[in-house]
């Protein structure tokens, strides 16, 4: 028997082929909105919380305002509601939460009087990628093209979209993007490398997404005595990088053993690389 496929949209459940918006819905004209991507282990979502906190954050970042009747919580039971409906209550899975600022017609500026943004939920089964976690990934540089807003998760990503795809027709998992001589983060990920013994990471600013993996892993690295600085790499450091791997909701610690087709450190996943990587999972499956 086929699995079952129901999405959540506008307050409403339909199969997901049959699920419906308009034409003049601005996410679709202009990319006008956010988005959240969840993990679920077992049924149970992780790091709600701090989803919760960003999707509001995006929300407010862009002027967005919510229906009374809804908030970020009122989404991740929804999507807790999808997992038990489509049967993922075991194994992996994701939930993709998008707000758009609503359906009107074609004009730059904010409907006006308002109207209800739109609201879409769906969840997908999960295939982790275990086989590379293990052996590393390769990653090539590409230039940071984003906005200046990049610390909102906003559904507009053609940048990462053609950076991304770059990497793919290079062989690569992951574009590694420079602004300004730094690394600032990946198309889909944030990055963390090793240089001269020190663990860094680019700042939160308006140039990364703060990415929830990359927070709960700076606490991990903290309850294991691990410093992080957290500032970034220059390109001209990336000869000195012992080690390189990325994090990310769908990628966990993902190590990085080849940045333009150079090895990084020995070519192999790094010691510390393989402790972070380790206690994420645990984290992972504890919930
Ligand atoms: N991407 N940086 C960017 C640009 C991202 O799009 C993402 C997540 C991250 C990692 O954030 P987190 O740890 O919260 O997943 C960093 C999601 C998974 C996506 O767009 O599908």
């Amino acid at each position: 028997m086929k699995a079952k496929d129901v999405v959540y949209l506008n307050g409403e459940f339909f199969p997901r082929a049959e699920a419906r918006i308009s034409v003049e819905d601005r996410a679709f004209v202009f990319g006008d909105g956010v988005y959240e991507v969840l993990r679920a282990i077992n049924g149970r979502l992780f790091a709600t919380r701090f989803h919760n906190d960003r999707l509001r954050r995006s929300l407010d970042g862009i002027r967005i305002s919510l229906e009374e009747s809804d908030s970020p919580e009122r989404f991740t039971e929804i999507g807790s509601q999808l997992l038990r409906e489509n049967g993922l209550m075991e194994g992996e899975a994701t939930v993709y939460m998008q707000v758009s600022r609503g359906v009107a017609p074609r004009l730059h500026n904010f409907p006006s009087p308002p109207v209800p943004p739109s609201v879409y939920i769906s969840v997908s089964r999960f295939k982790p990628y275990a086989e590379l976690a293990q052996t590393g990934a390769n990653a090539i540089s590409h230039p940071d093209l984003r906005w200046g807003r990049c610390d909102l998760k906003t559904l507009n990503l053609l940048p990462n979209v053609l950076a991304a795809q770059t990497a793919k027709e290079r062989g690569a998992f992951e574009a590694m993007l420079i602004r300004d001589g730094v690394v600032t983060e990946g198309a889909k990920t944030n990055f963390f490398g090793v240089v001269d013994g020190s663990l860094r990471t680019h700042p939160c600013d308006n140039h990364i997404l703060p990415g929830i993996t990359r927070s709960v892993l700076r606490d991990l690295a903290d309850g294991l005595d691990i410093d992080l600085e957290e500032s970034p790499i220059k390109v001209s450091e990336i000869p000195r990088l012992s080690e390189l791997f990325l994090t990310g909701t769908t990628t966990d610690v993902m190590p990085i053993v080849k940045l333009d087709d150079r090895p990084i450190g020995n070519g192999k996943p790094g010691e510390l690389t393989r402790r972070l990587q380790k206690v994420l999972a645990d984290s992972l499956s504890s919930g």
